[in-house]
């Protein structure tokens, strides 16, 4: 755990406009002053992410929250009661003087309380919100570990270490901006839980409820750098050894020990528990992009049930297929 020290220097490169990385519970944030439209601009050049795309703004308590939103609807108090601190994400109506670096101009703010210890620690010396898209480069991976971060940034930020983030992937988004709730990208919150919480949520798209414009369905969107190719499990062994019979050298994701493919050392065996594949997803596909001896990534499909949901939705991004997702949000690589 990293000690008051750094927390405190990590604060202070904050107030003076300087960025910082830092764990969640999710993956790993490049956190900037929220409230300060310079801090933000570098963050953005940094990232090399578009300037039109918005960012989640960190917050230490839902005290904070008139700060950022206004017309907080019931059903955002009831779900940051039900999950915050934690991997939650709430879009709503922005304040007046929230700055439009932050919202791409959008007349609506995204906020989290993140439930990760020196998240906490750091938000709460630091008094403010931080703005904080994922610490990766924009189109990478995201990173799931203090080193993932050092390997993207190397020597540019300082990075506050929490160790391997427990959820893996990044939080659920839900639009309570306006209109019906809306899961604008599925985590491992799952829909049926926050249906269950507000007991009559809407699921899906449609009617009258408008989205708001989120530019996360760019072409160049994440994927490792080597081609994934999403398969049935039934089709997992004949893909692999027609790839090898080709002179590929395929590196294979499987659910659990039980598939026999012949990919050696280049296989692994996630789980077919989906918080413990989530939480391993990221760290794999990095080792897996950067094993000189792999030119493909082939990776079994997951159950299609919802507790999957948030997995296959990163999959089927990593593998390219961008008529099967909901692209309304960037689901990474953002
Ligand atoms: O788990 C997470 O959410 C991590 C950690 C660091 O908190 N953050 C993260 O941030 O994944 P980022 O920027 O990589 O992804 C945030 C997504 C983007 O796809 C963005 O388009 C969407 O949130 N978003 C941000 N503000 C929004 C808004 N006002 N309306 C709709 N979508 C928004
Ligand atoms: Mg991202």
């Amino acid at each position: 755990m990293e000690s008051a020290e750094r927390i405190n220097k990590a604060v202070e490169i904050l107030a003076r406009g300087g960025l910082v990385a830092f764990p969640t519970e999710t993956v790993y944030g490049l956190g900037a002053d929220a409230t300060n439209v310079n801090a933000i601009a570098s963050l953005y050049a940094l990232k090399g992410r578009p300037t039109s795309h918005p960012s989640i703004v960190h917050l230490a308590s839902t005290a904070q929250l008139e700060q950022w939103c206004v017309d907080v609807p019931d059903q955002a108090i009831l779900l940051a009661a039900m999950f915050w601190p934690g991997p939650l994400t709430m879009v709503l109506k922005r304040a007046p003087g929230v700055s439009d670096a932050l919202t791409g101009g959008q007349d609506t703010i995204a906020v989290r309380i993140p439930s990760h210890p020196v998240a906490r620690k750091l938000l709460e010396a630091f008094g403010r919100g931080i703005a904080a898209p994922s610490a990766n480069r924009f189109g990478r991976i995201s990173p799931t570990s203090a080193e993932d971060v050092r390997a993207e940034f190397a020597n540019e930020v300082m990075v506050l270490d929490g160790g391997r983030c427990q959820v893996g992937i990044e939080s659920t988004i839900i639009d309570l901006s306006g209109g019906s709730p809306r899961i604008l990208r599925p985590g491992m919150i799952l829909e049926e839980s926050i249906k269950v919480a507000l007991s009559e949520i809407e699921s899906g798209s449609g009617g009258e409820h408008h989205a708001p414009r989120v530019p996360g369905d760019l072409p160049s969107h994440y994927a490792p750098e080597k081609p994934v190719q999403l398969v049935e499990s039934s089709l997992l062994q004949e893909t692999v050894a027609k790839l090898s019979s080709d002179g590929r050298n395929p590196g294979v994701l499987i659910l659990s020990g039980e598939v026999v493919t012949d990919a050696g050392e280049a296989r692994v065996a996630m789980s077919c528990s989906p918080d413990v594949y989530a939480f391993a997803l990221y760290k794999n596909l990095r080792i897996m992009d950067g094993n000189a001896e792999v030119d493909v990534i082939v990776i079994e499909r997951p159950p299609s049930n919802p507790e999957w949901a948030a997995i296959a939705d990163r999959l089927t991004r990593a593998a390219g297929d961008r008529a099967m997702v909901n692209s309304e949000v960037g689901g990474d690589g953002t």
